[in-house]
């Protein structure tokens, strides 16, 4: 088993897609104050200034520095449909002002291109992301679903590599090609979507994702293997198709809206066995399930 740990992302973070600024808010103030000190955001989502306030909230109550906390947010880079305008250098730097006056801070942690959309301005974008950086408005910068042949691009121009790249990764999408390539150039993995196996993964009306009523049924089946398998370690099937990401080094970013699946997300503290890690490995089904617009992966 590879035991490598991330060097720059915290193991644990608080994933906010999908939740209204009220939620944002909510559960940021209420995962800092259990133990959290990671947020996941993004510009797109569309909740920058809640979590900012639920921050806030949490470390004047906990007398936390600033130092003691992680965030992470996204460039929308444009590109996905017709519509939607790419960014060029000022564009990225604009919109990453505004996520960090949204945010109330005065640097981000962890700031990503959110995907390779943007196409022939995807040098150009990172070139925005270096120069934020050297101006010491970030701590890092990286990528999110970028695959093999966008980074290979970066190293074709002669720049530098992300810190980090975001990827969805759960036992259904297990990327061992892409997740080899990020080991050996020493970029922080951060598995999305982790919960994808789950039942209760995006069920609800208006959340979007390429996840068929086939694998629904099998979510549902009391023989799905991560059923058995949370059984076996006596943890729920979250708990269980967490700490497989952990095992494997990657950080994770665990939504939720409900408090106690918060706090249960948090408590991953057993470990599974190599045989069972082997044994998933064969579960892996290719592709990706959780963007509704296609693989970013594939994106040319
Ligand atoms: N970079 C990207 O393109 C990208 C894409 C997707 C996600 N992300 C990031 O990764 C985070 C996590 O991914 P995700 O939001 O797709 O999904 P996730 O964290 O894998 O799963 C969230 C879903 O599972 C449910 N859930 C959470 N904890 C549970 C538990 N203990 N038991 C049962 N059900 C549980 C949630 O429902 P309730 O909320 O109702 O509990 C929600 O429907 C996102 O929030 C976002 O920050 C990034």
């Amino acid at each position: 088993m590879i035991n490598r740990t991330n060097q720059h992302v915290p193991n644990i973070g608080l994933g906010t897609y999908n939740m209204s600024p009220e939620e944002a808010e909510k559960m940021t103030y209420e995962s800092i104050m259990y133990g959290y000190r990671h947020i996941d955001t993004a510009a797109v989502y569309r909740n920058e200034e809640a979590v900012g306030i639920g921050l806030k909230k949490a470390m004047t109550e906990l007398n936390l520095n600033r130092e003691n906390i992680f965030v992470t947010t996204k460039l929308w880079p444009g590109g996905l449909m017709k519509v939607d305008r790419v960014k060029n250098f000022e564009g990225v730097i604009k919109s990453f002002e505004k996520s960090l006056f949204k945010l109330g801070l005065d640097y981000i942690d962890l700031y990503l291109i959110h995907s390779p959309h943007a196409r022939k301005k995807r040098i150009e974008q990172w070139q925005a992301l270096i120069d934020i950086k050297e101006r010491g408005k970030v701590k890092h910068i990286g990528v999110s679903n970028w695959g093999i042949n966008h980074l290979d691009e970066l190293i074709q121009n002669n720049l530098p590599l992300p810190d980090a790249n975001q990827i969805e990764l759960h036992p259904w999408s297990q990327k061992p090609e892409l997740v080899n390539y990020l080991r050996e150039k020493h970029i922080d993995i951060i598995a999305y979507s982790s919960l994808v196996p789950l039942s209760t993964w995006r069920h609800k009306d208006g959340e979007n994702s390429k996840k068929t009523t086939e694998l629904q049924s099998i979510s549902e089946s009391q023989d799905s293997p991560f059923k058995q398998l949370s059984i076996k370690y006596n943890v729920t099937e979250a708990q269980f198709l967490l700490k497989w990401a952990l095992e494997l080094g990657y950080s994770i970013l665990p939504k939720s809206i409900e408090l106690n699946r918060m706090e249960e997300n948090y408590n991953l503290d057993f470990s599974i066995s190599e045989i069972d890690m082997d044994y998933i490995e064969t579960l892996d089904r290719g592709g990706s399930i959780t963007w509704e617009y296609g693989d970013p992966l594939e994106v040319i």
